[in-house]
């Protein structure tokens, strides 16, 4: 399976990078293939005010993957702006019928309010976001000795290994 991660956050050194960090280690290889694009450091121009290689690269790597794996900081009660103008875009072309999974970190209280917003939008593109979805918050991680967030909590990587299991199965399904 060849698996794009994308993530949302404005500044380096994340939680949500965190989280796509674990996915990725979670996911097997040579089995399976990663990409991670972390949004903020693509030239993307607003939609609409042109277009980039970046662009491009967005587009061409959304179109090949199996599978979509979406992650945004919370950002006044929903998902980035980053994350949208990127998801503007694309279209039903990278994402029709394919499966996504959604995972979002909030700095204050748990929140899956971002996650509900980015299903109603994937589902605009005809993605299939599976049920399975994380919500962290700024509480479940602590700083590594360089500075890099990791998840502090078994209990959570638990979770997040399921959601990528059944991202996979789903996926697989829909190539068989
Ligand atoms: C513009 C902006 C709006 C935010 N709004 C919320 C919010 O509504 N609720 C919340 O819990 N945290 C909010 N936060 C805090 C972020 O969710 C928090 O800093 C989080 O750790 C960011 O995730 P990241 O490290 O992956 O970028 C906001 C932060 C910014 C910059």
């Amino acid at each position: 399976m060849n698996i794009l991660i994308l993530t949302g956050s404005a500044f380096g050194h994340s939680h949500t990078e965190a989280v796509a960090d674990k996915i990725n280690e979670l996911i097997e290889k040579p089995e399976h293939t990663v990409d991670h694009l972390m949004l903020r450091t693509l030239d993307m121009p607003l939609f609409g005010q042109g277009k980039t290689d970046d662009v491009e690269l967005l587009k061409r790597k959304a179109e090949d993957a199996d599978a979509i794996i979406i992650g945004t900081p919370n950002y006044h009660t929903s998902y980035s702006g980053i994350l949208k103008n990127a998801l503007d875009h694309l279209s039903f072309d990278e994402f029709s019928m394919k499966p996504v999974a959604l995972f979002c970190n909030s700095g204050g209280m748990r929140s899956t309010d971002p996650l509900t917003q980015l299903r109603m939008v994937i589902r605009g593109v005809h993605g299939m976001v599976i049920p399975n979805q994380i919500s962290t918050t700024d509480n479940d991680f602590m700083k590594n000795e360089v500075g890099y967030y990791e998840i502090n909590d078994d209990e959570l990587i638990e979770r997040i290994s399921n959601m990528v299991d059944m991202l996979i199965d789903q996926a697989y399904k829909c190539i068989n």
